[in-house]
């Protein structure tokens, strides 16, 4: 287990360059898998989630490989036309990564061959009904374990029909699952959410060619009787990776930061708007348009937040922020109410309890609710020993709080940040905070 021993700094300052976004890598990378010809991946983001989806679509018969060019990394992969894929021969492991297992099975469903996913044990105790059901009423011949609640699954065999899906939850793992497995399916299949969530499916397959129709919180899609257009894309910086550094700036009492080419596609930038709805000093300059996505550079000063009411639209476009608001709002003035997120009950770790616990650990004070929590802010943090529970999003937002407390915290399982930001320690260090690893303490 690895631990790292994060101090206060006496300043937070600097320029960060993020990762790539990890849902726009895994979509590249998959959907790059069966356009025809060569898809170029600049800024693709190299850590264990994206690289569990890379390793399954070379199991599924797709050449990738990473180039090192004057741009920096570039995942090449040689697509193999929308039937190109063949049976893996063995099970295929998707980590850590819900996003690899839940599109990977939209997309299986559909071949004419049988597939196998599992994965870690936090991904093996994710709910997968959610994908497994539309699937069965497309006619899919899908199983998964624990009466097709759980991982490992089962899938294969085609002969879908297009079907319209009114989904419960907004999801774009489940939306993306269906669109994949419409491309494959006799007539339409439409999937209607209760309201957005991330749409990089819908826009990377129309770029690509596919027909593909979005409108409002509508998707309707079609086999095409094309192949799909191979891309280069370039990945934007992640918003859900600099949430951390916008917590950490928003909070320290002398920080500015500026943040290079970040995503801010409107459905995914709701820390933003929270944030500032918080009082926090954030500006954005230079947005543009990259590869069909709208990107930005960010800078983010020392601010006095106040506490806020999150809920509603707004939940879909933070869900994987809400641990790191939840940091920001112990510090606050006054209460914050996070309402309408019970899907962070079933996220790599419940976050909801996870959250609650480990940040109460230094001092926040976290009530969970079902669907939410109810934080009282102004407190003081102190530092303290704490637990990641394999938790990418948890280590980074408990990295946070030991920039803001008092004394010495130290953070159990700080590896995890792997998953979706392996230079996260390096960046930490760089904007001047104290940093300690301890590695193989048992
Ligand atoms: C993701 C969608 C979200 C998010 C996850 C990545 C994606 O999950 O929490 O980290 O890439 O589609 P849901 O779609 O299940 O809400």
């Amino acid at each position: 287990m690895t631990v790292s021993i994060v101090r206060r700094p006496n300043a937070l300052r600097g320029v960060i360059r993020l990762p790539g976004d990890k849902s726009i890598s895994h979509r590249a990378a998959m959907f790059g898998a069966i356009a025809e010809g060569e898809t170029r991946i600049e800024n693709f983001l190299f850590g264990a989630d994206c690289l569990s989806t890379v390793a399954c679509m070379r199991a599924l018969g797709v050449d990738a490989a990473a180039e090192d060019t004057s741009e920096g990394r570039v995942l090449v992969v040689r697509g193999v036309g929308l039937d190109g894929l063949r049976e893996p021969a063995d099970v295929l492991d998707c980590g850590n990564s819900g996003t690899t297992m839940r599109l990977l099975s939209g997309l299986l469903a559909g071949q004419p061959f049988l597939s196998v996913l599992s994965g870690d044990a936090s991904l093996r105790s994710r709910p997968m009904a959610r994908v497994l059901e539309p699937l069965q009423d497309m006619g899919a011949h899908v199983h998964g374990r624990d009466g097709n609640r759980l991982p490992p699954l089962v899938l294969g065999g085609g002969g879908l029909a297009g079907t319209r899906h009114r989904l419960r939850i907004a999801s774009a793992q489940v939306k993306s699952a269906l669109t994949l497995a419409g491309l494959y399916a006799d007539g339409e299949t439409w999937v209607q959410e209760p309201a957005n969530s991330r749409d990089h499916t819908e826009a990377m397959l129309t770029a690509m060619g596919a027909p593909i129709a979005a409108d409002g919180t509508t998707v309707r899609v079609r086999r095409p009787d094309r192949p799909l257009q191979p891309l280069r894309v370039r990945v934007p910086g992640d918003i859900s990776a600099a949430a951390f550094w916008l917590v950490a700036g928003a909070c320290h009492p002398d920080a500015e930061i500026r943040i290079e080419g970040a995503g801010l596609n409107p459905t995914r930038a709701g820390v933003i708007d929270a944030l500032r709805s918080m009082g926090a000093d954030i500006t954005i300059d230079r947005a543009r348009a990259e590869g069909g996505e709208a990107v930005g550079d960010i800078t983010v000063r020392s601010s006095r937040l106040h506490g806020a009411v999150l809920e509603g639209a707004l939940i879909p476009r933070a869900i994987d922020e809400i641990p790191v608001l939840a940091l920001a709002a112990s510090i606050a003035d006054g209460d914050t109410i996070i309402r309408d997120a019970a899907e962070l009950r079933v996220k790599e770790s419940d976050r909801i309890t996870t959250t609650a616990e480990q940040l109460g650990r230094l001092g926040a004070r976290i009530e969970p609710a079902a669907d939410g929590m109810i934080i009282h802010g102004g407190a003081r943090l102190h530092g303290a020993r704490c637990q990641s529970h394999a938790d990418h999003r948890l280590a980074m937002t408990l990295a946070v709080a030991g920039m803001l407390a008092d004394g010495e915290t130290a953070i159990e399982g700080a590896d995890a940040v792997d998953v979706s930001y392996p230079a996260f320690w390096k960046d930490l260090a760089r904007l001047g905070g104290h940093q300690r690893v301890l590695t193989a303490e048992l």
